[in-house]
């Protein structure tokens, strides 16, 4: 496959690095808001949280950069094999999965300004997100639409990771390989 046939080295590169942080993301999002449920705030449980909140702030800075790059790189043609009916398909996917990429950690980022609960790794805090007030019943509802809005996601990448092992293996047409690195 010719280099004009894959996605653009940076895009390949945040692509693979955003993925590897949100399967870190949800289960240890699940874990530290069940032991919350269950009223065990010990270090484990302050140690997700200040990890889910670092990683997940990260996700919502890496998106920025990833979006700004997709809009300066064309992405590349798809196979001819491919119909219009699934090119379609295709892309709509891909936007939802941005559009949740950029919203669920910005409804994180909302909940603990407005809860507050900003400490993160090493104690440092994360800035408080602009016009968001201290209000814990607010917070209550933005982790509730955070929380459904991962879960869609979670549900929507196990679809997407689905669609391209159907790619690599079954169909090999090439469409796996716009997002990897070998050289062929
Ligand atoms: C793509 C990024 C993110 C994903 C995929 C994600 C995923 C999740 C998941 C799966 C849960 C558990 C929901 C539940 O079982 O009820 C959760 C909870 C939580 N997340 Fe995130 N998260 C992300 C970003 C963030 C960010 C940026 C912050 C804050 C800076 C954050 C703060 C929290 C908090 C505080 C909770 C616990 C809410 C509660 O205790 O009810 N998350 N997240």
């Amino acid at each position: 496959m010719s280099m004009s046939l894959r996605y653009a080295g940076g895009s390949r590169i945040l692509h693979w690095l955003v993925a590897a942080l949100v399967f870190v993301l949800v289960p240890v999002g699940i874990w530290m808001a069940g032991r919350a449920e269950m009223n065990i705030f010990d270090d484990l449980t302050n140690t997700l949280y200040a990890w889910h909140k670092a990683i997940g702030a990260t996700v919502l800075v890496l998106m920025v950069i990833r979006i700004s790059f997709k809009l300066r790189h064309d992405s590349p043609p798809y196979p001819a094999t491919l119909s219009r009916r699934q090119i379609v398909a295709a892309k709509s996917l891909h936007h939802l999965l941005y559009l949740l990429l950029v919203l669920t950690p910005l409804l994180g980022w909302a909940g603990v300004t407005a809860f507050p609960a900003l400490i993160t790794l090493g104690g440092y805090d994360l800035p408080a997100m602009p016009l968001v007030p201290e209000d814990q019943a607010l917070a209550t509802q933005l982790f509730e639409i955070h929380g459904a809005f991962a879960l869609l996601l979670a549900t929507l990448i196990v679809g997407h990771i689905g669609a391209a092992l159907l790619h690599l293996v079954i169909h090999k047409d090439g469409v796996f390989q716009r997002m990897w690195f070998d050289r062929q």
